[in-house]
């Protein structure tokens, strides 16, 4: 069975005593051919689907080792900014370890399932009247005055478990040549290119991946190379203007021949639509960038043909009900006696 990323990769992992991990079995999440997308693009794709984890999100794979670290360590509570996933992975682990969790959150700016998350996970919630830069920025403030431990990824806890999403894929299909990632807080391609060099380092792989980050349009700070005081996009996961991690990420780029770029609302949500409805995976809009960066790439002739790719799918399509159905949606209505849905299948036959 598998026993969770911490037992599963424990020589990579700064964890000597098993006996106090907290985990929910994270990690293990599939990794999707997508035939389809493939066949249209002209390379070889799959999709590491990462919303498939306990919380519905990547962010599982970091909590589950910055969380055993806090109880390691004797923390009296964890506290965290979020755009919603960090929130919702912080109380579900918080709460299996008996911690008070304290999670601040942008007022109205969050996607409904991660907060409906938050609430039954019982997090004490903050609506800042801020962005996401501004609710960490008093998380820090909180955290130093009231002796708090916080676990967003600035914990460096949270970027070693991340690694282990690298190190699923390699196990799996060995090194890919591209790897596509959404960027908000710029931690998650940090903690990917940690893990691709260790495994590198440790024998596992003998080639490393480009690494291609992505950020949206109206949040794209590295991309623009100055602090963006009012980020704004659709993906509001990534809604941040001011990244922590973002000389980490620069290097990440920069190191593996990769880039940082950005990606519009617009390319967003139609990668978002394809995805969906011609591979069958629904993920949330932030975790939609990496597509429309391949699709981007690949259309400007950047990604040779046939090509390795993962794109990271960070999360689960389900925590934003709102945003699909913003869509034009299709509905059609029939009578309970079928006076509707005749005339259309009659239509279709
Ligand atoms: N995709 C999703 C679904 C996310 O929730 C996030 C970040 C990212 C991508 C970007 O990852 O920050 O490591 O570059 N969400 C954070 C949160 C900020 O609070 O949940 P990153």
């Amino acid at each position: 069975m598998w026993r969770g990323i911490i037992e599963e990769y424990m020589e990579y992992m700064p964890i000597s005593d098993k006996s106090r991990i907290i985990t929910m079995l994270e990690g293990n999440t599939p990794l999707i051919y997508a035939a389809n997308i493939s066949k249209d693009l002209g390379v070889e794709l799959y999709f590491k689907y990462d919303g498939l984890n306990p919380t519905g999100s990547f962010k599982d794979r970091g909590m589950t080792l910055a969380i055993s670290k806090a109880v390691e360590e004797g923390a009296k509570a964890v506290v965290c900014a979020s755009t919603g996933n960090t929130s919702a992975s912080c109380a579900a682990y918080a709460a299996k370890a008996g911690f008070k969790a304290i999670v601040l959150i942008p007022d109205g700016k969050i996607a409904k399932g991660k907060l409906a998350q938050a609430v039954a996970y019982g997090a004490n919630i903050f609506a800042v009247d801020g962005n996401f830069d501004a609710a960490l920025r008093l998380v820090k403030e909180m955290a130093s005055r009231f002796g708090l431990t916080i676990v967003n990824s600035l914990n460096p806890y949270r970027l070693i478990g991340q690694k282990s999403g690298a190190f699923e894929i390699c196990d799996v299909i060995g090194c890919p040549e591209y790897v596509f990632i959404p960027v908000g807080n710029a931690g998650n391609i940090s903690a990917y290119w940690m893990g691709f060099k260790e495994y590198y380092e440790n024998g596992r792989i003998d080639t490393l991946p480009h690494m291609m980050g992505f950020q949206a349009a109206g949040a794209a700070p590295i991309v623009e190379g100055r602090v963006i005081e009012n980020p704004e996009t659709i993906a509001t996961a990534i809604r941040i203007g001011n990244p922590v991690s973002w000389d980490k990420a620069v290097n990440a780029a920069r190191e593996s021949g990769g880039e940082i770029d950005k990606v519009t609302d617009e390319e967003i949500l139609s990668a978002y639509r394809y995805m969906a409805s011609s591979e069958g995976i629904f993920a949330e809009p932030a975790s939609s960038a990496s597509l429309a960066g391949l699709i981007k790439k690949a259309e400007n002739g950047v990604i040779p043909k046939n090509s390795k790719v993962v794109c990271i799918l960070t999360g689960n399509g389900l925590k934003d009900p709102d945003t699909v159905m913003g869509l034009q949606i299709d509905i059609k209505h029939t009578s309970d006696n079928g006076e509707g849905i005749i005339e259309y299948l009659e239509g279709i036959a």
